[in-house]
């Protein structure tokens, strides 16, 4: 059977492609004229057996066939028709007298029928009909693909919330149709997770899912990191290097932190996404590019353009496709789902027995501003597992209501004062609107420390201003 994504191509053709089956060659010349005439594609065959291969590869909208005929008839191509493709519209001609046979032939499976001389305009109106009827089982049957495949990514992007269904729902159509993407949401959202998501749902997912941060790599080495390099490219290039974009080829290239990119770099980034060329430094032979790129930020690039941060030309390049994910505490109906998610996963893989969340723990961690999103959900789920038994409470691992400090808990003193230094950190930078300067004033700590502690506790100084 012809699997009904082949149809794809023709779903939004503006004409119907028809195939004309006649062993009357005047007869066949005259009804593709007319046909034609109305505006529609149209092959002819002399014979039905030389009809079904077409019919069996290309996947035409409507067939049009003599009944009578030597070799294989219209009623035994009607129902090979049937065969490979049980809604294709198959319109049998017949001699006059014939009509009992045509009846029959309905009851097969073949759409309709008419009487020899044919009308033209009958027979255009006909088809017309036979063919908005296909295209609106071809898109129905595109909708149901959609919900099949978002039942499953619902397994893997959970959530329940309207923003996260609308997601699920994005991805599965930006997958089908694969165009240059940009994923905003803050640190911790899913980003990576929902790039991934993408790729795998797409035709590429047998092909690579290269993940670049852009925000890692120092600048003097972007060009070569990316494009690569040959031997004696520049000084240092003793061997020759395959580039992350061309290791991407036949799937996904996954930039991370684009707004962290240099700008000299965006320009050659833009040619790329333009020309889906690429050479080598050091090299002058051009390789034709079969990637998908798929960027993230955490910044809106649209502001970041328009302080010259972002080039305007490549963020207008990416606007075409972008997917939003909001703050976990946007969310909060998908916090229990999760946090659950999470913990099992965690009982299972250290071996820990799983307990679930008392009411009380549920409205601690639904009403905790999760600054560090589904990441941050993640480790405490974590550390809930691993701490069961013991007296610990969710509220003490918010560290929330000065719990982290009087509720007996079995951490270890030195994860007591973490939780607590960390907790610190956070209110000033609340306080001070993530102003570094007055924090480090605040809490009497040199810059660099107050550095490593957020890069410690993943605290981010975006998350407060
Ligand atoms: N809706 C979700 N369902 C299941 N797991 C999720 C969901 N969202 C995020 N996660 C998990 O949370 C963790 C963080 O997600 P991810 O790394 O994709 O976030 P990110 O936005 O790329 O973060 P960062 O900004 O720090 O790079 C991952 O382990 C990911 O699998
Ligand atoms: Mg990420």
């Amino acid at each position: 059977m012809i699997n009904h994504n082949d149809h794809s191509q023709t779903e939004y053709s503006d004409q119907p492609q028809i195939i004309l089956v006649d062993d009357d060659a005047a007869v066949l010349k005259a009804t593709s004229q007319w046909l034609r005439l109305a505006g529609m594609s149209v092959e002819t065959f002399a014979r039905a057996e030389t009809a079904l291969e077409q019919i069996a590869t290309k996947s035409p909208d409507v067939i049009v066939s003599d009944i009578k005929m030597p070799g294989m008839d219209g009623l035994t191509l009607a129902r090979r028709c049937a065969d490979i493709d049980p809604d294709l519209p198959v319109i049998l001609i017949t001699a006059h007298g014939d009509i009992k046979m045509a009846v029959k032939a309905i009851r097969d499976g073949a759409y309709d029928f008419m009487e020899k001389p044919v009308e033209p305009e009958l027979l255009t109106d006909r088809i017309q009909r036979a063919w908005e009827k296909r295209q609106l089982i071809l898109e129905n049957q595109k909708l149901k693909r959609i919900v099949d495949r978002g039942a499953s990514l619902e397994h893997r992007l959970l959530g329940r919330s309207p923003v996260i269904r609308q997601l699920r729902q994005q991805i599965v159509q930006l997958a089908a149709t694969p165009v240059d993407t940009v994923i905003n949401g803050a640190t911790g959202t899913g980003k990576e997770l929902v790039a991934q998501c993408l790729h795998e749902w797409s035709p590429r997912s047998e092909g690579p899912f290269v993940a670049v941060n852009c925000g890692a790599i120092p600048d003097t080495l972007f060009e070569s990191e990316l494009f690569g390099h040959e031997k004696g490219a520049f000084t240092g290039a003793s061997e020759k290097r395959i580039g992350k974009i061309e290791y991407a080829m036949g799937g996904t290239l996954f930039l991370d932190e684009i707004e962290s990119m240099p700008l000299n770099f965006q320009i050659k980034l833009l040619r790329v996404l333009q020309e889906r060329k690429l050479e080598r430094l050091g090299s002058n032979k051009t390789i034709d590019l079969d990637i998908w790129i798929i960027a993230a930020t955490k910044v809106n690039l649209e502001s970041a353009s328009a302080e010259g941060d972002f080039r305007e030309d490549l963020y207008y390049r990416f606007n075409v496709a972008e997917l939003f994910i909001p703050r976990l505490s946007e969310r909060q109906q998908d916090i229990p789902l999760l946090f659950s998610h999470f913990a099992q996963k965690a009982a299972y893989q250290f071996e820990r027995p799983y307990m679930p969340p008392t009411d009380d723990d549920l409205t601690s961690l639904i009403e905790y501003p999760w600054q560090g999103n589904v990441r941050q959900l993640k480790n405490i789920a974590e550390r809930y597992v691993l701490g069961v038994g013991a007296t610990r409470s969710i509220r003490s691992l918010l560290g929330g209501n000065d719990a982290t400090i009087n509720t007996p808990s079995s951490n270890g003193l030195n994860e007591r004062v973490q939780q607590f230094e960390a907790q610190l950190i956070i209110q000033s930078l609340q306080k001070h609107k993530g102003n570094i300067s007055e924090v480090m004033e605040d809490l009497t700590l040199p810059r660099r420390t107050l550095n490593n502690k957020m890069i410690q506790y993943e605290i981010k100084r975006k998350d407060y201003l």
